[in-house]
């Protein structure tokens, strides 16, 4: 997989692809992930990126030619799956969308900036707008940072444990049941007893029980569509 990020300020991504996860993925030639400066698209000596916004209202606007001509470029080298642009008034990122975007080939980020882009590059060229959450950030760059780290932790091989994307928080519209470690016992603080009795379907058993009640008493939003997916499911665990 390829992403390819567009923005205004390239070092704010320096720091999230390389370490941990992120980095090794690209290491092992899973994803490649490319970060181009807009202004560089600019025809102006000058690198200008922003203009006034027509009508009233205060603050830059992000203009069409150098966003035009950076996916221009990368389009004629590749063809994508989707041109994402990251704003507050996207559709909200969800563990849906990152499945979705984890099974394409090649992914361009255009991070918006100032009060937005020109609306007419949303009309003709974005073909996804996402928000990572009802906040406005200053930029869309650690929105891109989001989206991308929640979309290549899912390529196969990206982490060691394979089962273990697959049995995050959300997956199943479920949030995650606890998690322990040793020692079994700290100062009276005990772990639940079931873990330690290696019986495997007890401690699965419980674990889907634990997720359905924090989700349940947690998240009701996301208990209500995990309700509704156990009754279009007939083979789905049904422990409530
Ligand atoms: N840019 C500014 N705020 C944002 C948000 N909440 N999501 C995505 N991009 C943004």
């Amino acid at each position: 997989m390829r992403i390819d990020i567009i923005t205004v300020f390239p070092e704010m991504l320096d720091g999230p692809f390389s370490h941990s996860i992120l980095k090794r993925a690209g290491e092992k030639g899973l994803v490649e992930i490319v970060v181009h400066q807009l202004r560089e698209f600019a025809r102006d000596k000058h690198r200008k990126v922003d203009d006034y916004s027509f009508g009233k209202g205060a603050g830059m606007v992000m203009m069409i030619e150098p966003i035009e001509a950076a996916i221009n470029w990368l389009k004629s080298q590749r063809d994508y799956d989707e041109v994402i642009y990251t704003s507050p008034d996207g559709i909200v990122f969800n563990q849906h969308e990152a499945n979705q975007l984890s099974m394409k080939e090649n992914l361009i980020i255009l991070c918006g900036h100032y009060k937005g882009i020109d609306h007419r590059i949303r009309e003709h060229l974005i073909t996804r707008e996402i928000s990572i959450g009802d906040y406005v950030l200053t930029g869309g760059e650690l929105a891109a940072a989001v989206i991308t780290d929640s979309i290549v932790r899912l390529l196969p091989g990206a982490i060691s444990d394979e089962t273990s994307a697959l049995s995050d928080s959300f997956q199943d519209n479920l949030l995650s049941p606890p998690v322990y470690t040793r020692p079994a016992d700290y100062k009276g603080w005990k772990v639940p007893e079931v873990l330690l009795s290696g019986n495997d379907k007890l401690v699965d058993d419980w674990k889907l029980q634990q997720s359905i009640e924090r989700t349940r008493r947690l998240r009701p939003d996301l208990f209500q569509k995990y309700l509704a997916h156990s009754e279009d499911e007939p083979g789905h665990s049904e422990t409530r």
